[in-house]
């Protein structure tokens, strides 16, 4: 062992303080394993000093002996102790990294979104709010007199047959699942007092067929003025502002004559819209008309001094044509993805 380095108090000391800084020095277990390699395992100066001591003689073994071990022991010390400083600091890192805000709004809450029908049917009640009219409310299950007889369908009347009722057992009582939400209309002249302005929007129930285009429960929302001086003009003149209102500036509305037996004269009325999807065109939208004086009669108002007008929109078609929805059946099927593509507007 020539190349063995001579053991001096400098040697050791040297050796003692590089280990010391190294140790020092490191900030991650990864360094300090790495200053543990190079200063203190095998073939690091202090191991190889303490080899060497086979050859020191006899008589100088105890003093080098005690610097060597005093050295050793320190620098094992001071690994010990940066070993369990960094342990401490890596954990407390990793907690932090990990930590859970528990106070946070949870990302994995699904976001609901309401079914654009209510939608529609209340953002059709807020335009006429915002021009002083009032929501009215009838019931599902009706009598069949408001749903008929006062809007001058006698039984015999071949619209009675044609709109295929839901009649409810016992027969003996008459009640109907409402075909239109024009029996409002009576309930409100009954109820209030004129002059009246009233928008009444919700369900109604027929034979229909469930296809691509019609449902055997659909929304309608009706609508009905009397007031002094009321005209065929004030009825064009709202169904157009509810059309630029829903479909924007663009939109137009056209009378076609019609028969109600409610109305008189009556139309049925169409939409147009320029970026309809098939390109700029007409669609049928709903029914409308001056009130006929017997209706006005038949609810103890004065048609010498009143008149009014009324309509109903159907608002499955609204929606079909304002968000271009192919299928009205997926209005009704209930499922979220559907009502999620119209956002969560409230
Ligand atoms: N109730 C009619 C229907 O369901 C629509 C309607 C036509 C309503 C004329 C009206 C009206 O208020 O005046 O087919």
């Amino acid at each position: 062992m020539s190349d063995a380095p001579e053991i001096t108090p400098e040697a050791v000391e040297s050796a003692v303080a590089a280990a010391l800084e190294a140790i020092g020095a490191a900030a991650t277990t990864a360094e300090l394993k790495a200053a543990r390699a190079a200063h203190v395992a095998e073939g690091s100066p202090l191991a190889v000093l303490n080899a060497s001591m086979r050859q020191v003689a006899p008589e100088h073994k105890a003093t080098f002996g005690k610097l060597i071990g005093q050295g050793r022991g320190q620098v094992t010390k001071a690994l010990d102790a940066k070993e369990a400083e960094l342990a401490e600091a890596e954990t407390a890192a990793r907690l932090e990294a990990e930590r859970v805000d528990i106070t946070a709004v949870s990302t994995r809450t699904r976001v609901g979104a309401r079914h654009p029908l209510p939608l529609l049917q209340e953002e059709i009640s807020d335009i006429f709010v915002s021009m002083g009219w009032e929501v009215a409310e009838g019931p599902e299950l009706e009598h069949e007199w408001y749903n008929f007889d006062a809007l001058n369908l006698d039984p015999d009347h071949p619209a009675r047959q044609m709109q295929d009722t839901f009649y409810v057992d016992p027969t003996s009582r008459h009640l109907v699942m409402r075909t239109q939400t024009s029996p409002v209309q009576m309930r409100t002249m009954l109820d209030r007092d004129v002059p009246i302005y009233i928008v009444s929007p919700g369900r109604v129930f027929r034979t229909d067929e469930y296809d691509a285009t019609h449902l055997p429960v659909f929304t309608q929302v009706e609508g009905l003025v009397v007031d002094k001086g009321i005209t065929m003009a004030h009825l064009k003149g709202t169904l157009d502002h509810l059309a630029r209102q829903l479909f924007g500036a663009e939109a137009k509305t056209r009378l076609r004559t019609n028969f109600f037996p409610f109305t008189e004269p009556s139309a049925e009325f169409d939409l147009w819209h320029p970026t309809f999807k098939g390109g700029a065109r007409w669609i049928e939208w709903g029914g409308c008309g001056v009130v006929n004086p017997n209706v006005l009669r038949a609810a103890g108002i004065d048609p010498e001094e009143y008149s009014g007008f009324a309509f109903g929109i159907g608002v499955e078609r609204g929606l079909m044509f304002r968000s271009d929805v192919q299928d009205m059946r997926d209005m009704a099927e209930g499922d979220i993805r559907f009502s999620e593509q119209f956002g969560m507007v409230v």
